[in-house]
């Protein structure tokens, strides 16, 4: 990836207002790129795109709201030209068991992880399409492949984004738009770091069962998002790159350790 690698080119980012998007949305400015910083918090995709400078443009957008994700896509274009990648990142999690789940808390977890992407993709495929081809990046979690307890909306979700990815790759290769996913373990966000708070050690429980024994920085999981939207990986479409410090890699047994 050369350090002009997304020079000429437009990116939108979803949730880019704190955590993995704002990680995402800066490394790819920091390629050359001119980034569409949106968010349902104005403020937060403000403060973002003030980091980055003229390169960005802060959108609110509300990934459950169609009109809004059609105006982002048409100011894309309008500012900057035309729209070369998207980044899905935004998403929530509300950790309740299915029997103490309300529907509406149901359907608020699988609108924003996994219906958004419909929408995003529905309104940016065409305009990628007008560029020639484009990629399309979105953010699963391991809890798409490994589920996590009292988080059945959450894992669900995120496993549908995973076999959705695999369906957009296949459905629009032939127009030279590549999609591809990134399932990030704990990673160390304004969003988890308000979990940790609740834990007795005020840190990661997840990070401890990983074989890397810490969380990811931000930029640890924008790193691999923006190498999947890059040249480099041209040949990949379809794939779910799993950067999670070994969490998923395989069972730890104590006792082997111990012989
Ligand atoms: N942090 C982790 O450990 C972790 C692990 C696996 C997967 N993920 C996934 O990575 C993505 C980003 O997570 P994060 O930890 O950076 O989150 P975060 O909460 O720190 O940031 C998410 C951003 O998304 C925005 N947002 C929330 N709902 C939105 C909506 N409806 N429309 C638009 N923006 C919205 C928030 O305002 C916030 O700025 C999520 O999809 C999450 O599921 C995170």
């Amino acid at each position: 990836m050369t350090q002009n690698e997304f020079a000429g080119k437009v990116a939108l980012v979803t949730g880019a207002g704190a955590g993995i998007g704002r990680s995402i949305a800066l490394e790819w400015s920091a390629r050359g790129g001119v980034v569409i910083v949106t968010d349902i918090d104005p403020a937060a995709a403000d403060s973002v795109a003030a980091e980055i400078g003229g390169s960005a443009h802060a959108m609110k957008l509300d990934v459950k709201d169609r009109q809004a994700i059609h105006d982002a896509v048409a100011t894309s274009v309008q500012v900057a030209g035309g729209l070369d990648a998207l980044f899905n990142v935004a998403g929530i999690n509300i950790p309740r068991n299915i029997e103490e789940m309300a529907e509406d808390e149901w359907y608020a977890v699988l609108d924003t992880n996994l219906t958004s992407i419909y929408r995003t993709c529905k309104r940016a495929l065409p305009e990628m399409r007008k560029r020639g081809g484009g990629a399309i990046v979105n953010i699963a979690s391991v809890a798409g492949i490994l589920a996590e307890n009292r988080c059945g909306a959450y894992s669900a979700s995120k496993g549908g984004v995973m076999l959705l990815t695999r369906n957009l790759a296949m459905d629009f290769a032939k127009d030279n738009i590549r999609v591809n996913a990134v399932c990030p373990g704990s990673t160390r966000t304004p969003r988890l770091e308000k979990y940790w708070q609740r834990s007795p050690t005020g840190k990661s429980e997840i990070a401890v069962l990983a074989p890397m024994r810490r969380s990811a920085e931000p930029e640890e999981i924008a790193r691999p998002a923006i190498f999947l939207a890059s040249s480099d990986a041209s040949y990949i479409t379809g794939a779910s790159l799993v950067v999670d410090g070994g969490l998923s890699a395989g069972i730890n047994v104590p006792t082997f350790e111990r012989m």
